[in-house]
């Protein structure tokens, strides 16, 4: 894909080649962008080396400016200055013809105008330094630790949005990695996936099941809130 700012934008995120969650973004990306949007997508899924060699091929091509899309839907922040400075290391001199922002491969139309709103786009010049001693040395502040399911029938069942509104609706909450909150860790399969998405907490080492929007409300407010287990979403033993 092409813009009249940009001779290279690149779409990357989880979950963009193969299941019903890259099924979904490709049908709703060639409908929007054209069928060779689909060349443009990487698949960081299995990691970014795929990525990283894309990058590279388009500062050999000479392809910039150059423009990456963010589309994890658990990104943030630190991911997108991760990003940077990656991209600062990779393109060296070129560095100022880089660019990266987020994006929500789910609201296509949300995304086109991304694309074509340079003001919202980051350079990977000057790149917030990346901490070298905080908190990956430390146990994070937390009062639960809560697993969510990024195993493939949990993906498949819609899990990455789902706790993409999660990690909102407890920040909005102040319960983000907070004394009283929760310290979120992605993992595959848990097993009962046929009852997922699932996404299990400890203390009190209970097992849910998340299958919309409304039951990670619920769920924030009711345990990680109120500190009440939610009965309904328990899952059967
Ligand atoms: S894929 Fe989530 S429990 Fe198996």
């Amino acid at each position: 894909m092409k813009t009249d700012t940009y001779a290279r934008v690149l779409l990357a995120g989880p979950d963009l080649n193969q299941g019903s969650f890259a099924e979904l973004s490709r049908r709703k990306l060639s409908e929007r962008f054209g069928a060779a949007v689909l060349d443009h997508l990487c698949d960081t899924g299995a990691g970014y080396e795929p990525l990283w060699t894309r990058v590279r091929s388009c500062l050999e091509a000479g392809e910039l400016p150059l423009l990456l899309v963010d589309l994890d839907p658990l990104g943030g922040s630190q991911q997108l200055d991760w990003l940077r400075d990656r991209f600062k290391t990779l393109a060296g001199t070129q560095a100022e013809r880089v660019f990266v922002c987020a994006g929500d491969a789910g609201d296509v139309a949300a995304l086109a105008a991304l694309i074509q709103q340079p003001d919202r786009h980051l350079g990977c010049v000057e790149v917030p330094q990346l901490p070298s001693a905080h908190a990956w040395s430390c146990i994070p502040p937390h009062q639960y630790r809560v697993l969510l399911c990024n195993g493939p029938r949990c993906t498949r069942r819609g899990a990455l949005p789902l706790w993409k509104l999660l990690r909102e609706e407890l920040k909005a909450a102040g319960r983000l990695e907070t004394e009283d909150g929760v310290h979120i860790t992605r993992t595959q399969c848990q097993f009962p996936c046929d009852q997922g998405p699932t996404l299990s907490v400890y203390p009190p080492g209970a097992w849910y099941q998340v299958r919309d929007e409304a039951d990670v409300r619920r769920l924030v407010q009711e345990q990680f809130v109120a500190g009440r287990e939610v009965a309904e979403l328990i899952m059967r033993g």
